[in-house]
């Protein structure tokens, strides 16, 4: 979603803000914006569309050592020119980018019209740059309360616009009086400040800092920030010093380029093995029957005391939880749910004090779950984070957890994330399970074969099946169905969800058990029938309700474990190696990541920024 990158100090600012949006382009979005302190104003570049579009009007010539910029997701307002940041004040003297929402809009806006600001968007953030105005030119109150006079003040200016306004903000704001300044705030928006040698960054997203430094300061909700070369100074914005720590970025294995794939989403695919080695390498103790997550930090006494495990997540990181959550009830006989993280925060849940929750997220920034970490949290609960982006919002405040170790996902669709959710919950069934239930033989089972997965998967990536087939169907279908039973059913709701956001064709998943208490009724002559039917337990009634399919008239494209006579039963097989039940997903998903990113190929779609979408949502 809406990323935000600003610079001061001694380089020419405006390539510098370019190269950073290209780097915060993967998290989707769709106009871009610049604004340069150069002289007697700001200049200002705003384009809908790419930031190639914005580059292209942006002057090679702008003077200037210190700017901002923003890459917009559209919320309030049309995705229009007018509406992409950066926005000014009545004078132009205030400039200022906003990642967030500000609930309170009407009042603020109404207010600031009647006092004569003159709207120049539809966004909400614009109020922003007229409520900091207000406070900065000594207006005076705003409402009721009286305020001190702070004229001129750009610190004080946005502390006390920003105690008028109810919602979330990660800001950055530019004074013309004050060249060289950037003064950058935080509520439920992330920030991140790059220390360099005479210079100084704020970012919504480290990567967009890596070129330039890994010394960094994470901001926190309710810190505001005053950015000059020489370095920062941080308060709280309801006062009082606060000074974060310094820390310094990790070396992510792999990089976020694209190397010689046409695309991040097929890069990504490939790189699944090396992830997959990355998460388990250290944590996998095959003799012991074992694993072990440093992260959690729980001993052996606080692992059985544990009542019941809740996942949280959203879209594929709840379908990677649906699997973990199966894994951790059936491994470790301990009542285990997964959850959507949007509805179980605001379904006023019952926390229960001796339960332990994770919250599942590649990015770490998710808003929807980051919200239901503070309501589990609120009510005494204890969560843990198991999450790809070191250092992000859900990260931190989980304190503790595991990381997943992909490196960089770039491609909004995710993939080797999923792998790595899924191979890290089975990790923690495996420490929790072997304190309650599992015995050493079977642990031990499990973890040969847990270890042995990255090689499968480099395996059936090697020779990946029929898929070609399978796309021309699909692509010709109105609406492509998935179906499996058990871990399968949640492969399957992954593999539509991939197939919807690549290809935007209609994908409906089931349970297949579920299929002829409704869904059935779409079936025409030729629909496209996606079954996950592994060697596994539930294999001959998945079978079953696949011939229900093939009676009406459907294409069955089944995905199965190779050498398995069901094969007969697809009219297009897909082979995947066989292992443990329980690890079927990590290879059954493999063909379906691989069906959308073909159809979406194949129908010419935005392959790694699908329409309407955000690589990281930070909106409710
Ligand atoms: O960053 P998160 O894992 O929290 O993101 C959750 C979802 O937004 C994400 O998985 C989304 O469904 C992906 N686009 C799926 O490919």
């Amino acid at each position: 979603m809406c990323g935000i990158i600003g610079y001061t100090g001694k380089r020419d600012v405006a390539p510098l803000l370019v190269q950073g949006l290209r780097r915060l382009e993967y998290r989707g979005y769709d106009s871009a914006g610049i604004a340069v302190a150069g002289g007697r104003r700001f200049e200002v570049r705003k384009e809908v569309g790419r930031v190639a579009d914005l580059e292209r009007t942006v002057e090679a010539n702008l003077p200037g050592s210190t700017g901002i910029a923003h890459t917009r997701w559209a919320t309030h307002g049309g995705v229009t020119k007018e509406n992409a940041h950066p926005h000014l004040d009545n004078e132009g003297r205030i400039v200022v980018v906003h990642n967030g929402i500000i609930e309170n809009m009407a009042p603020l806006k109404a207010r600031l019209i009647a006092e004569g600001a003159i709207f120049r968007s539809e966004t909400d953030s614009e109020i922003l740059a007229h409520l900091i105005a207000h406070f900065y030119h000594g207006y005076g109150s705003f409402g009721d309360s009286i305020v001190p006079d702070i004229a001129g003040d750009p610190v004080e200016a946005v502390r006390l616009a920003l105690s008028r306004v109810r919602g979330t903000w990660g800001i950055a704001v530019m004074f013309l009086d004050h060249p060289g300044m950037i003064i950058a705030a935080r509520n439920g928006s992330p920030l991140v400040i790059g220390l360099g040698d005479g210079e100084t960054f704020i970012a919504s997203d480290p990567h967009a800092l890596v070129p330039y430094t890994r010394r960094v300061m994470f901001m926190a909700d309710g810190e505001l920030a005053q950015l000059d070369a020489s370095g920062v100074q941080t308060w709280r914005l309801d006062g009082g010093a606060h000074t974060p720590s310094i820390e310094t970025l990790e070396e992510e294995w792999g990089d976020g380029e694209q190397g010689d794939f046409p695309h991040f989403m097929l890069k990504e695919i490939h790189e699944q093995p090396e992830a997959l080695r990355q998460c388990l390498s250290g944590r996998v103790l095959v003799e012991e029957g074992a694993a072990k997550l440093g992260g959690l930090d729980l001993s052996p006494r606080e692992l059985v005391d544990i009542s019941r495990v809740t996942l949280l997540g959203c879209g594929t990181s709840y379908h990677a939880c649906l699997v973990g959550a199966m894994a951790i009830e059936q491994l470790a006989r301990i009542p285990a749910t997964a959850e959507i993280a949007s509805e179980f925060r605001h379904r006023n849940p019952v926390i229960d004090p001796h339960g332990l929750h994770f919250a599942v997220s590649q990015s770490g920034e998710t808003a929807d779950t980051l919200g239901a970490v503070k309501e589990i949290q609120r009510k005494g609960g204890r969560v843990m984070g198991a999450v790809n982006v070191v250092g992000s919002s859900i990260a931190r405040s989980c304190g503790r957890g595991v990381y997943l170790h992909s490196g960089p996902e770039m491609a909004v669709a995710s993939t080797k994330a999923y792998s790595n959710m899924v191979a890290a919950l089975y990790l923690f069934t495996l420490q929790l399970a072997r304190t309650t239930h599992l015995s050493a033989h079977a642990g031990r089972e499990f973890a040969e074969h847990l270890q042995a997965i990255p090689s499968l998967v480099e395996q059936y990536l090697a020779d990946p099946g029929p898929i070609d087939e399978a796309v021309r169907w699909v692509c010709e279908s109105k609406v492509t169905f998935f179906l499996g039973r058990g871990l399968s059913a949640s492969v399957a709701a992954e593999g539509a969800l991939k197939l919807m956001e690549v290809s935007y064709i209609p994908s409906i998943a089931y349970p297949s058990g579920e299929m002829k208490h409704g869904p059935i009724a779409l079936l025409e002559k030729g629909s496209p029938v996606i079954c996950i039917a592994p060697d596994d337990a539930l294999k001959a009634k998945t079978a079953s309700n696949l011939q229900e399919c093939r009676a009406r008239g459907a294409r069955i494209i089944l995905v199965h474990t190779a050498g398995d006579p069901i094969a007969e039963l697809g009219d297009v097989s897909i082979p995947v190696p066989a292992t443990l039940e329980w690890f079927t997903p990590l290879l059954t998903v493999l063909p379906l990541q691989l069906l959308a990113y073909k159809a979406g190929l194949a129908l010419g779609r935005d392959i790694d920024r699908p329409r309407n979408l955000a690589k990281s949502v930070t909106v409710e």
